[in-house]
């Protein structure tokens, strides 16, 4: 059973409160908190956007994001006009301290409450925004920030904010966001290793052959055709997602679920990542862009013709890369991901070595499928584990292989997995900043990517064609080839 603990008083401020995250995302996962019974009867949320609102106009504005993002069957009447009272609207010019003023009058009403200052805009305001909330007072011991993706473009623009940010506000009060981090299987990849015995001595170079971590998209760029044109699947995904699921499959157990300790983990396997070489930029980085094709029997047009020309954006990415430390010398790492795939689907699979010699004559070590272990984290969020088994009935000892299956929903009846936001949002008013990203794992992870982007632009690299509803580009299935493996494409 999940236990529901009332949150200290807050008061939430939603920087670009009228914005696609906010109606989608946050407004969504805090009424769903609200229906758990999560936020004490005081708490506000105050939007904060350019438009003159009044407070009645945006709390419409609210209840039909709400309406077209929660499912009707949530949207208890009581609850929504409970939720809805906790609404406060101030129009600010992002560009001058005078709405800033205004915002510390307000939230200075009840100068104890946790604040926390949500920057939903874009980030090239985090900068500018934090040096008026300075100004104004607001970067107190009890008010927190809140950032979003993308955090920079590369390196040095992630620095650039990020020392713009911390000219403001001291380390411990940013909350950089991953949402990954979030879900709840993401998470439980954390019990699973470290919350079990088993694991850990199979965990490692001796056993395991390779990882693949998958994160498929069935959707395309859609209406974010022009934000997704500056970015591309590198930024939007690998950067900060793919990598985050790679150090929490990598990484040592930590001392303790304290923040720092799990954060000197990840960044340990960041900093570990071995530098892409001139020979990976031609065969192991592959950078893929969706044609038209079919998609769940529908047909849908490529990327370029969705954004009305012609672009080298990537909507597709697979890469080889290596943890270089004691626990992983060798063993690669594939990581691919993508829009317009057949599916919507995530997984990290650990492949085993092949068992070393074949007891069960005539059967050859061949035909012995090698150990693997699935941890599903969306959908169907589960574990599963291949295993042989004797092929049962006469007929001799024949081998067979079979899964031992765990699915999350049907083990714990659960009717829904709470959206990685409802975690996150109200992890920043407990100020819990395990599952956030610290300056220097962001910056890590930068340092990681960047030279690929630098590599792209310099050489003017181009996509690789496939075709919407396939698995990718024919490199990506090459470099697997090569390497004598294969992707995991038996995905539910
Ligand atoms: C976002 C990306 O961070 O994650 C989107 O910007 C992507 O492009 C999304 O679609 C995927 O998140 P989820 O939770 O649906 O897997």
């Amino acid at each position: 059973m999940s236990k529901i603990i009332v949150v200290d008083p807050f008061d939430y401020v939603v920087v670009g409160g009228t914005g696609d995250l906010a109606r989608r995302k946050l407004f969504p996962a805090l009424f769903h908190r609200e229906l758990d019974g999560q936020l004490p009867d005081q708490a506000r949320i105050i939007g904060v956007a350019r438009s003159e609102l009044s407070d009645a106009e945006f709390v419409t504005q609210v209840e039909a994001a709400l309406r077209e993002f929660v499912p009707e069957k949530d949207l208890d009447a009581d609850t929504l006009k409970r939720f809805l009272g906790r609404f406060a609207y101030m129009p600010n010019n992002a560009f001058t301290v005078d709405g800033y003023r205004a915002l510390k009058d307000k939230l200075d009403e009840h100068p104890d409450r946790v604040r926390v200052i949500y920057l939903a805009t874009p980030p090239s305001l985090f900068g500018p925004i934090s040096a008026f909330l300075a100004e104004v007072g607001l970067n107190g011991p009890k008010d927190r920030l809140v950032l979003e993706k993308p955090l920079g473009h590369d390196l040095p623009s992630s620095q650039e904010i990020n020392a713009a940010v911390a000219e403001a506000f001291d380390e411990s009060q940013v909350y950089r966001i991953d949402h990954y981090l979030g879900k709840e299987s993401v998470q439980n990849l954390m019990a699973l290793r470290f919350g079990n015995v088993l694991f850990e001595s199979i965990w490692s170079k001796a056993v395991v052959d390779h990882v693949q971590i998958t994160v498929a998209e069935d959707i395309g760029a859609g209406d974010r055709a022009t934000y997704y044109s500056k970015s591309g699947a590198l930024r939007d995904m690998v950067q900060n997602h793919l990598a985050q699921l790679l150090c929490l499959t990598a990484m040592e157990a930590p001392a303790s679920m304290d923040a720092d300790s799990v954060r000197d983990e990840k960044l340990k396997v960041l900093r570990a990542l071995r530098p892409f070489s001139a020979e990976d930029f031609q065969l192991n980085v592959i950078r893929g862009q969706y044609q038209a094709g079919s998609v769940d029997g529908e047909a849908v047009p490529g990327y370029a013709d969705e954004l009305g020309e012609p672009t080298r954006t990537e909507t597709y990415v697979a890469l080889k890369t290596f943890v270089d430390n004691w626990r992983w010398a060798g063993v690669p790492f594939y990581l691919r991901t993508g829009k317009r795939l057949p599916i919507r689907s995530s997984e990290i699979v650990v492949h085993f070595k092949a068992i070393p010699h074949s007891i069960f004559r005539p059967v050859t070590t061949d035909e012995v499928v090698p150990n693997r272990l699935v941890i599903r984290l969306q959908p169907d969020e589960g574990v599963s584990l291949r295993l042989m088994t004797k092929d049962p009935g006469p007929g001799g000892m024949r081998l067979r292989a079979a899964s031992l299956d765990l699915s999350f929903k049907d083990e714990f009846e659960l009717e829904r997995f709470p959206d990685a936001y409802e975690r996150l949002l109200l992890d920043v008013v407990r100020g819990n900043r395990t599952l956030f990203m610290r300056r220097d794992e962001l910056e890590a992870a930068w340092a990681w990517m960047t030279p690929v982007l630098d590599h792209w632009t310099e050489t003017e690299k181009g996509t690789e064609p496939y075709a919407a509803g396939s698995w990718g580009p024919d490199a990506a299935a090459e470099m697997m080839r090569r390497d004598g493996r294969s992707w995991h494409e038996d995905m539910k």
